[in-house]
């Protein structure tokens, strides 16, 4: 059926920025108890359960990120991304994102707006389809369906 293959032919790239590789033990007031494995496990299982493909990045670098958003163009049809600390000061990764022009979901598992005044700004946000922030983890699950969704909208 047409219909099950478009289904099951979306890949979505999760990506973590810096410090994201320490959840479990990073300020677990803050960002909770579950480490970033256990994210990638849910997410790869919710994936399973919406028939998409889900493939998962984390770095600490910057430039790092910035060619993995470069080279999803034609592999990935979705970025769910928690741009760390550089959703504040990252103009190189809002212009990747804009570059390859990948429908982008940004998450973040604090509220940043009941935050220091400097996490409220996210150079990302103006290129993104929209924004999850302060569910925790589940944020990340809430930030996938919302991508799904939005590109079965998309996809005639
Ligand atoms: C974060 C919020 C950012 O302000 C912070 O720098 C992070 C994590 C979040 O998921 O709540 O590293 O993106």
């Amino acid at each position: 059926m047409a219909e099950s293959n478009a289904l099951t032919s979306f890949s979505i790239l999760v990506l973590h920025g810096p410090n994201l590789n320490l959840l479990g033990l990073r300020e677990p007031g803050i960002y909770g108890d579950v480490t970033l494995a256990s994210i990638n496990d849910r997410l790869e299982q919710e994936g399973r359960s919406l028939q998409v493909k889900v493939a998962t990045f984390q770095s600490n670098h910057e430039g790092a990120l910035v060619d993995v958003i470069h080279a999803a163009l034609g592999v990935h049809q979705g970025i769910l991304i928690n741009p760390g600390a550089y959703t504040h000061t990252s103009v190189a990764i809002r212009d990747a994102i804009a570059g390859v022009a990948i429908p982008t979901v940004e998450v973040h598992l604090s509220n940043v707006y009941r935050r220091e005044p400097f996490r409220h700004h996210s150079y990302i946000a103006p290129v993104a389809v929209g924004q999850i922030s302060g569910f925790g983890a589940d944020s990340y699950r809430l930030g996938l369906h919302a991508l799904v969704q939005h590109l079965r909208q998309q996809t005639p």
